[in-house]
């Protein structure tokens, strides 16, 4: 079974909703998977989703209720296969705490996106309710680009 840890810098906003979509799209395509999602920061531990996250993911079936934001611990780079950072800083963060043996598995999750219409997801913690109808956008192009590629390998 493959793992994915989805990263973001909070995981509150755009990781916890990468999880829960690729959870359901996963199973839906009959791939078997691990999924989850942590922050590279501290500030949100132990919080619900960001309510607009919640329910801009409800609106298109996903369920995102049950997440609650951790950070990235050192454990994560050896037990995941494939650790999808949101954007540069996030990758950026994860190649600095991880040993340079596992780098490889730490990877830009939008390189998924067949279409690569952007490299990163846009943060949407400081924007209006549009940004998270995006952040779904991109990360159900990724998603699907990435089951893809999991079931060719
Ligand atoms: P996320 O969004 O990284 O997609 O979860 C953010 C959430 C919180 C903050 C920044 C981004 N913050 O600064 O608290």
């Amino acid at each position: 079974m493959v793992s994915v840890l989805f990263v973001c810098l909070g995981n509150i906003c755009r990781s916890p909703t990468a999880e829960a979509v690729f959870r359901k799209r996963a199973a839906q395509a009959g791939l078997a998977v691990e999924v989850d999602s942590a922050g590279t920061g501290a500030w949100h531990l132990g919080a619900l989703p960001d309510e607009r996250a919640i329910a801009a993911g409800l609106a298109r079936g996903y369920d995102l209720s049950a997440i609650r934001a951790r950070q990235v611990v050192a454990a994560d780079y050896g037990h995941f296969d494939l650790l999808l950072a949101m954007d540069h800083d996030n990758l950026e963060t994860l190649k600095s705490r991880a040993p340079k043996t596992l780098h490889d598995r730490i990877k830009l999750f939008l390189s998924f996106d067949p279409q690569q219409s952007l490299v990163v997801v846009p943060d949407p913690y400081y924007g209006g309710d549009d940004g998270f109808e995006k952040v779904l956008d991109l990360i159900e192009a990724a998603s699907d680009g990435l089951i893809v590629q999991l079931r060719a390998s």
